[in-house]
């Protein structure tokens, strides 16, 4: 699939089937994520690999949607506020950058690979924390669920083009 393809065939896919995903699809993913650009090459990320057949319960204390648990795998980027880059002359850490970008090439890798995703910040903060066991200096950024496609996509139109660039 090419590039500009994966883009338009990306969306938010909210139903999945009873599918594993192959380990060989999986380690692609996780590679690509590595592969994502941090400010400064600091790499300020974890990437959590969690089974959704073991650990049903807890996410759905997290995100409630039933969709959420229904793809065998999610994925969660917690970012370490400690290592990311701070922008020394306005104090701006740019931790949450660096995670979506992580992110970002997760779901884009997955979408190559015929694999539906859909980013999800709307989880609950401190349930994930404690599920995952996450030391202070990390913050849960967003995560995704990883499977085979079983929902088409609900209407999300684009604004124009006019409204959202300006040549200056
Ligand atoms: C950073 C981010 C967080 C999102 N969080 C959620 C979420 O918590 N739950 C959800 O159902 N969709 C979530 N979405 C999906 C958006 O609603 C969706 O991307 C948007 O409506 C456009 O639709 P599309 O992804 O199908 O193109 C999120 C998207 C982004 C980029």
């Amino acid at each position: 699939m090419d590039f500009f393809e994966v883009i338009e065939k990306r969306y938010s896919v909210r139903g999945y089937k009873n599918q594993e995903v192959e380990k060989e699809k999986l380690d692609k993913i996780l590679e690509a994520a590595t592969l994502a650009p941090t400010g400064v090459n600091k790499q300020p990320f974890k990437i959590f690999v969690i089974d959704t057949k073991t650990h049903k319960e807890e996410l759905t204390k997290i995100y409630k949607q039933k969709w959420f648990t229904q793809a065998p795998i999610v994925l969660c980027i917690a970012a370490d506020k400690t290592a990311a880059w701070t922008r020394p002359w306005d104090g701006k850490n740019i931790y949450e950058i660096d995670a979506t970008i992580v992110m970002d090439h997760i779901i884009l890798a997955a979408t190559a690979l015929g694999l539906g995703t859909c980013y999800i910040a709307a989880f609950k903060k401190n349930e994930t924390i404690n599920f995952l066991n996450l030391e202070e200096k990390y913050e849960p950024i967003l995560f995704t669920p990883i499977g085979y496609i079983d929902a088409e996509p609900r209407d999300a139109p684009r604004k124009p083009i006019e409204e959202l660039v300006e040549f200056i």
